[in-house]
């Protein structure tokens, strides 16, 4: 696994060079927004989502290169939702990626507004940086619609829904109705952004409708292990090697699978789901084998 990870090095620095370009200073930006802006998205995090972008156009026969806006713009969708989640109102978090979350480090307005343009920039990366018109059209729908009131947003609004904050608490539902009211939640908080990251990969290099329905299955699958896994390491890890404050779930009564399930019986649906994109993606042969080795990095994760 650590050759596999080493071997992520060359993407993972072309990836933090574009994060830097695309969000470099501009005199109209005033500096204390810009510093939070990049305080928050240079910030050391796994950049899991921009890996997957550049691994999906290499799988689908591509020039990894020609993926980096896709790539970009996905993770600073991403740097925006944990700048938010992270705020008095939704999580209440004062730890991120090893340093104070955004508004501990500025204020609660900066870090809003940092999250507000961090969204916008994303989208003005895609409609700039990507050089063929209809490949920019399609990346700016689906990271719209991942992003969105019924992806990203909607399933944040439901896991706040779920601690009971808005009397729609799932208390009278069986154990398998709140299993798949969960579900629903971590496929959209967490699952529609990965499998967005994979999809504006294969399409960034022209893929065929064929090699990215089995990046979508890859990227469903591997979404809700993503979630599963962080959820367990809530509970099993500590805020020193996570790098955020860790056993919040259950203290802010979160509907999570450790919660529901235990840890280990959680592992194993991590796991069946592991498997599922793994299947996914060995039709990619050879050029998807960093695909298949990520995922098993998912699992073993400890940060
Ligand atoms: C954290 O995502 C939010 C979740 C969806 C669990 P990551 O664990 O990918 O966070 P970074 O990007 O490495 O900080
Ligand atoms: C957040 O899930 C998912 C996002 C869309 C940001 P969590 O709230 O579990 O993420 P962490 O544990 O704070 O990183
Ligand atoms: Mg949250
Ligand atoms: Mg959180
Ligand atoms: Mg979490």
């Amino acid at each position: 696994m650590d050759d596999f990870l080493n071997s992520l090095i060359p993407f993972r620095d072309a990836i933090d060079q574009a994060l830097s370009e695309y969000s470099a200073e501009n005199s109209e930006c005033p500096q204390r927004l810009s510093n939070a802006i990049r305080y928050s998205l240079l910030a050391p995090g796994k950049r899991l989502r921009p890996l997957l972008s550049l691994l999906a156009a290499q799988a689908v026969g591509g020039s990894w290169r020609a993926a980096i806006p896709a790539a970009c713009a996905v993770e600073m969708i991403h740097a925006y939702s944990l700048i938010h989640d992270d705020l008095p109102a939704m999580d209440n978090d004062d730890l991120r990626r090893g340093r104070p979350t955004c508004h501990r480090q500025f204020d609660e307005a900066t870090a809003i507004l940092a999250g507000d343009a961090l969204q916008a920039l994303a989208f003005e990366v895609l409609a700039t940086k990507l050089s063929e018109p209809s490949i920019a059209l399609e990346c700016c729908r689906r990271l719209s619609f991942a992003a969105g009131r019924s992806q990203l947003v909607g399933g944040q609004a439901d896991d706040l829904a779920a601690e009971g904050r808005y009397d729609s608490a799932p208390n009278s539902l069986t154990t398998d109705e709140q299993l798949a009211f969960l579900q629903r939640i971590h496929r959209r908080k967490t699952g529609a952004m990965i499998t967005v990251a994979l999809e504006l990969g294969g399409i960034a290099v022209g893929c065929t409708a064929n090699r990215l329905e089995l990046l979508t299955n890859y990227g469903q699958a591997l979404g809700l292990a993503f979630q599963i896994v962080d959820d367990c390491l809530d509970v099993e890890s500590t805020s020193e090697s996570m790098g955020k404050r860790t056993g919040k779930d259950s203290s802010l009564g979160k509907l999570t699978y450790p919660g529901l399930l235990g840890v280990e019986e959680s592992r194993r649906w991590a796991e069946r789901c592991i498997n599922n994109a793994i299947s996914a993606v060995t039709a990619f042969g050879h050029n998807g084998e960093p695909l298949t080795t990520l995922a098993r990095y998912v699992l073993e994760r400890k940060n």
